[in-house]
């Protein structure tokens, strides 16, 4: 018997079913662990060992959580929805980013149905955020064999019943249950975000994001914000115009040229 080992909470046992009652692909296998180091990790260790398409790894707590840009993603035992699926999809590389863009619509999309009347949008790349707050946030992993991707981790991280953030992250971040009126509940979470982006990965590596472009204009949260990119040594700016179809951000210089922003970080000003 593991005697302190943590478990996954009850609440998260129902996911399994609500997944196969929406019939996809997505999160079957389910992994449900009450801790490991990351769950990116164990869907990278699995694809080299045949994991199928769909299969996905949720954890109540991670040792070594990983977000983007080399920072670490913490999240308190039980409180938010950590999960990595593992997509077999084969495409070039410059299909990664709306993969990304896809992942985190479909987040934002399954935030807005628990939360109806919260503001929920995209914050380009990968954020999900209420009112300038982060809720969510995606990593995506490909892994590659000579030019062609073979296969992607689409790592998730949503805080859920998180109320209190340490200080540092208050006035920052935020919660579905700090924007929502009903108490949120993971396993939908779950199978919502898993359901919506098994219909649309499909669609994005085969014909990239122009399908899903209405939804993503309704949620690009920074669509006329004036932005600032520090990557590479170099800052631009300019009023962000709306996101591309291969995934990049449209950036609107002060002299009126448009640039495409491709990767970094973006700052509003
Ligand atoms: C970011 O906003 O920087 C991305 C955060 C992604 C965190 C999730 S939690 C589940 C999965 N496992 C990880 O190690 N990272 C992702």
């Amino acid at each position: 018997m593991n005697v302190g080992l943590p478990r996954p909470y009850p609440d998260l046992l129902r996911a399994p079913e609500l997944v196969l009652a929406r019939g996809g692909q997505l999160g079957r296998p389910m992994h449900l662990l009450g801790f490991t180091s990351s769950t990116n990790d164990d869907a990278k260790r699995a694809s080299k060992e045949g994991a199928p398409h769909g299969a996905t790894w949720v954890a109540e707590q991670q040792s070594a959580g990983r977000g983007r840009q080399g920072r670490s993603w913490v999240s308190p035992h039980g409180e938010g929805l950590l999960f990595s699926v593992l997509l077999r999809v084969s495409c070039p590389p410059a299909r990664v980013p709306p993969l990304a863009l896809a992942a985190g619509l479909a987040v934002r999309d399954a935030v807005a149905r628990a939360a109806p009347a919260a503001d929920v949008r995209i914050k380009w790349p990968n954020d999900v955020l209420v009112d300038g707050r982060k809720l969510a946030g995606v990593l995506v992993e490909a892994i590659t064999a000579g030019s062609r991707v073979q296969a992607v981790v689409v790592g998730i991280g949503i805080n859920v019943h998180t109320r209190v953030f340490p200080d540092e992250l208050e006035g920052r971040a935020t919660s579905v249950a700090r924007v929502a009126t009903t108490p949120p509940d993971r396993a939908e979470l779950l199978a919502d975000v898993l359901g919506t982006l098994d219909a649309d990965a499909h669609l994005v590596v085969g014909r990239g994001l122009g399908l899903l472009r209405r939804r993503l204009e309704a949620a690009d949260g920074l669509r006329g914000r004036r932005v600032r990119s520090e990557a590479g040594g170099s800052t631009d700016e300019g009023i962000a115009s709306g996101i591309d179809d291969d995934g990049r951000l449209v950036v609107t210089r002060d002299d009126g040229v448009r640039v495409r922003w491709s990767a970094g970080e973006v700052h509003l000003v």
